[in-house]
């Protein structure tokens, strides 16, 4: 029997389970979060799908978009295996932009992991399903926050603290976004231990710039909980410039922000691990930005935040 998750994505044929699990957008506070300060982030309407269609054969095939990579077939046959499923065949799919700061790492270890969960019949607590999600995702980054996969796994608002049960961020009034795709990036595995690294060499320069961010995040808390999107688009552009003073931001996505800034937006930085990958920008009119970059669908596209 097929399996749909509980938003209703189905696939098109065949057995097994499937699932389906959002990307999402940093909002503040990246890498900062993965040495314990807080973060928000948001979900995206763009999402990872997983189909899991154990066959017993004892080896695991995968079918996605581009080049698998070294990593995700260890990951899916570690993943299964908890499951006690031996042998597999495993399609991902989705309109998510992979490898630029969307998620898409962590959607698809949420989706992966409540489709092996509806094809063997396990039923996972939220917990349990954030700590599966979680091994599947050290995988790709070494040593995430958990960030992602729990926006992506909640789908929604969050001010995340590592370790720390998360809190949702109840808007006020709608919050609209454009996110721009700009550039390719390198691995944010590396990137993450990069980060790491500067702030044993230089604590002090670090945890000055951290706490910056952490001032601006919980700023933008209070913000979006009484609708004062400007001093978050402030906010933002200011995040941004302490990324950059971390090198995580390149001459394209500082262009970028630039523009969407000169187009009218509220504010924008680049999102996710950086050195390349996507910005986001808030805004009042997102359309009418978006028609004024006057960019190809694939590559920006609108977000809107509706109050819970
Ligand atoms: O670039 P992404 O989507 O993989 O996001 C990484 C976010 C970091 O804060 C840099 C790492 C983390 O685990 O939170």
């Amino acid at each position: 029997m097929t399996t749909a998750d509980s938003d209703g994505h189905r696939p098109n044929v065949g057995e097994g389970g499937f699932a389906s699990s959002p990307g999402k957008v940093i909002l503040f506070g990246e890498h900062a979060v993965v040495h314990g300060y807080p973060a928000i982030a948001a979900p995206l309407q763009r999402r990872v799908t997983a189909h899991v269609v154990p066959d017993g054969s004892g080896t695991v095939s995968i079918d996605a978009e581009g080049d698998v990579g070294p990593i995700l077939p260890v990951a899916v046959t570690a993943c299964l295996k908890s499951f006690g499923i031996h042998g597999a065949k495993v399609a991902f799919g989705g309109d998510l932009p992979r490898s630029v700061g969307l998620g898409s790492s962590a959607a698809l270890s949420v989706a992966l992991v409540k489709a092996c969960a509806a094809a063997s019949g396990c039923l996972l607590s939220d917990g349990q399903t954030l700590e599966r999600a979680m091994d599947v995702e050290r995988s790709f980054h070494g040593n995430p926050s958990g960030l992602d996969h729990t926006v992506s796994y909640t789908g929604k608002i969050l001010r995340f603290v590592r370790g720390v049960p998360f809190s949702e961020v109840r808007l006020a009034r709608p919050m609209d976004a454009v996110v721009w795709v700009v550039s390719p990036r390198g691995s944010a595995k590396e990137r993450i231990a990069r980060i790491s690294e500067m702030a044993k060499d230089d604590p002090e320069r670090v945890r000055g710039i951290f706490s910056a961010i952490r001032d601006l995040s919980e700023e933008a808390v209070s913000a979006m909980e009484r609708g004062d999107l400007e001093l978050v688009g402030r906010n933002m552009d200011v995040n941004h410039r302490c990324l950059s003073e971390l090198d995580l931001s390149t001459p394209s996505l500082d262009e970028a922000c630039r523009r969407l800034r000169d187009a009218g937006a509220y504010g924008a930085k680049l999102t996710g691990a950086g050195g390349g990958g996507a910005v986001v920008a808030l805004c009042q009119d997102a359309q009418g930005i978006l028609r004024t970059l006057d960019l190809p669908e694939n590559v920006a596209f609108p977000v809107r935040w509706n109050p819970a």
